[in-house]
This record gives structure tokens, sequence and C-alpha cells, in this order.
């Protein structure tokens, strides 16, 4: 079948929820993609920021293959090994020994699972930024400060007022508005869907201030930022700060769906038998997939995600069309200085590079962690013959 043909009866068979999709994809191999014509494409997008090994990494692939051959799905009447280790691994990462876990299948997921977590404090404001992305589910999709995503869909959850991002007076002024009401205080280290926007500096630690004085919950979205992608383990880290409770998802089990929220044993045990659950959660296949990439992101893979992560954003920055580059490790946001972003999309696969445009001015590079000096070399040159090419068609 060719790309042609698969796209045709895509278009057939799928709700229109992701319009066309750009390509039929057949098999992958660490960084590089391969269509149903048998081209090939340097994968600069891993699924959004999914696929922290690249495709067709041994480790997964033995973790899950001797996962599934011994014990695939079990519910949640009964505890397996790979759901145990990966839980207690994940308090470990998120710094608080007493910490508890609760798997789920993906990123909305986890922060409905917080959502649901806050308002149990007996508090109903919940604080969330502007412009921030949290999930599509209701609850996420209350917490997510896009009203173009949300309107749709109203009535949302109530009790869900947006501050704008980094401005530490406005979520103030919401915190003294909702006086002792504001159960929970959500972000994102860095914006991934509006362009790839971090939090400016000393925001997360004026939060998590504000949080102590008042007694609220800070909850840090790392769905998109967490597993090494920026850098360290978790980009709160990189503000020095312990939120109450992490979300996280995408990378984590390198493919395999996964949602993951760890809180401090106080807030976790807001949480009683009954008050929440999900049939597949912690379901074994995942969570061994869970450690195998846990296995491989330690410190040094961290550090080499934060120097090929330099590396990419010094050579980008160069390129012709290219204004700046922001971000963290193998999180940037390239934006250009034309808004061509949804061209350079469509003409990056022309040359042989998958990317994404979450804004016209914005390209998002977000590539496996594994991803070879090779590989980025590949990536940057189709993304200079890319840009001169748009930046062409605009002349
Ligand atoms: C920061 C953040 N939170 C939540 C989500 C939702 O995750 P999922 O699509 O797995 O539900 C995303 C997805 O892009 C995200 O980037």
């Amino acid at each position: 079948m060719s790309n042609q043909d698969a796209l045709n009866k895509w278009t057939d068979v799928f709700m229109n929820t992701y319009g066309t999709p750009q390509l039929h994809l057949v098999k992958g191999n660490g960084a590089t993609v391969t269509d149903a014509d048998g081209n090939d494409y340097v994968d600069m997008l891993a699924g959004i920021a999914v696929n922290s090994l690249g495709h067709g990494h041994p480790a997964l692939i033995d973790a899950v293959s001797t996962q599934v051959s011994q014990l695939g799905h079990i519910s949640n009447f009964f505890g397996s090994d790979a759901a145990l280790t990966a839980a207690a691994r994940l308090r470990e990462k998120f710094g608080d020994p007493e910490a508890k876990v609760f798997f789920c299948n993906s990123g909305g997921e986890a922060n409905e699972a917080a959502f649901k977590l806050s308002r149990l404090t007996g508090r109903t404001t919940v604080l969330a930024a502007e412009n921030g992305f949290h999930g599509r589910t209701m609850g996420a999709l209350s917490l997510t400060g896009q009203s173009g995503k949300r309107e749709p869909f109203a009535p949302l959850v109530p009790g869900v007022e947006y501050y704008a991002y980094g401005d530490i007076g406005h979520v103030r002024e919401l915190v003294d508005k909702h006086a002792g009401d504001v159960a929970a205080i959500f972000m994102e280290p860095i914006q991934g869907e509006v362009g790839v926007i971090p939090a400016p500096e000393g925001f997360l630690n004026d939060v998590r201030a504000l949080c102590d004085e008042h007694g609220i919950l800070m909850v840090v979205d790392e769905v998109q930022t967490g597993v090494g992608r920026t850098g360290d383990f978790f980009a709160f880290t990189q503000a020095g700060v312990q939120p109450d409770i992490v979300t996280m998802a995408k990378g984590l089990a390198g493919g395999m769906p996964i949602g993951a929220v760890v809180a401090n044993a106080k807030t976790a045990a807001l949480f009683t038998p009954g008050a929440h659950g999900t049939t597949f959660g912690g379901n074994p296949i995942a969570c061994a997939a869970a450690n195998a990439v846990l296995d491989i992101v330690d410190d040094a893979f961290c550090v080499a995600v934060k120097e090929k992560g330099e590396g990419l954003a010094g050579a980008v920055d160069k390129l012709a069309g290219v204004d700046h580059v922001r971000g963290r490790g193998l999180m940037l946001g390239v934006v250009l200085s034309a808004p061509v972003a949804k061209d350079a999309v469509r003409v990056g696969l022309k040359h042989g590079v998958i990317l994404n445009a979450p804004t016209d001015n914005v390209l998002r590079l977000t590539p496996p962690l594994t991803i070879t000096d090779e590989e980025l070399d590949r990536a940057v040159a189709a993304l200079e013959a890319t840009l001169n090419e748009c930046v062409e068609e605009t002349r």
C-alpha cells in the first residue's frame, strides 16, 4: 500500500480529530522513520516528545516482549513486580522517599487525577496558566488555558481560573480573590503546546513560596518536560523547588501508553480506596517499558541530553530564517523570522525531516533523547534546506 492509498483509507475510516496524517509510517530505527513509499526521515518530533529511546530500542523491545510473555494485564486487584519497581523509582526521582504514586494511561488522565486529588482538600478553586495545556478530558481541558479548545465543550468543570503565565503578581491577586479557597496551582515548567515557552526565572520558586504561605498544592505538569527531556529528569529541579504533585506521561515508557502522578504522602493520603482508579493503570507491560526507560535515563544520560540540546540549539540558531532558539535540553522552540512554520513542516518532509509547528512562527524540536550526532547533523542540514526553500517561497 502506498502512502497515498493509506491516507485515502485513513480519512474514510477515522473521525476527523487530527486532520489527514502527513505520512503513513511503516517502521523506525533510532531517530529515523520510514514511510509506506520507502522514504526515510529524521524524526525530530518523536511522537510528540514520547519516543525517548527512539524507535526499536533493544532494551524496550526486550522489556515489553518479556513482560507480555510472562504477565500482560492483571487489573489493580493484583500487584506486579513491574509496577512496584517503576513506582519506587519514580518517587526516588521525585526526591521524596515518602511520596506515593498513581499510574494511569496518559497525560490528560494524570492531570485529571491531580485535579480530583485537589478537590479532596475541601477547597474548590484551582489556578492554571493562560495558554497552558493539560489534556483533553473534561477535567484536564478545564485546566487548559486556551479558550478556543475549551469553549466548544462548555460547560466545563467549574472552579478554574487562569493566571498570566510567569506573572506572580497575577497569581497572588487570584489567590487573594479566592481567599482560603485555592486548592492547587497547576503549571508547566515550559509550555510546550504554545511554542516551547519556558517559565521566567524564579517563577516556580515564587509559586512555591505562595503555595507554602497559603497551604496550596503546587502541581507541576511534567507530562512533556519530564523523563530527561530538558536535560534533567524533572525540569522543576532546575528551579530547585519541590512540588507537592508532579504529573508525567509521554516519554516515561518510551512509547507504551502510561501516565503517572507522584504526590507527597500528605497529599496522596487524600485518595482512599474507591476514590479513583483506571482499569489499565499500572499495567505490567507499560510499567516494564517504563523500567527500561528508567534504566537508561540516569544522570549521565541527562547530561548528554543537555549537551546534545545545546549543540542542536547552537547549530539551528545560525540558520537563515531563524530569529532565536528557546527551550532546554531536547525540547526546543525554533522561533522563525517569518510565519512559515506550517510550510516548513510540509517542505521538511521533502528534505527528509519530521518537524512540528505548534504556532505559525515556531518549530518545536523534540527528537528521541538517544538521537546520535550523525542524525542531528542530518536533521540540521535538512532544516537548513527547508528554511531556505520556505524563505525563497515567501519572496
Ligand atoms: C504539558 C502537557 N500536559 C498534558 C498533556 C496531555 O497528555 P495526553 O495527550 O497524553 O493526554 C500534554 C500533551 O501534549 C502536555 O504537553
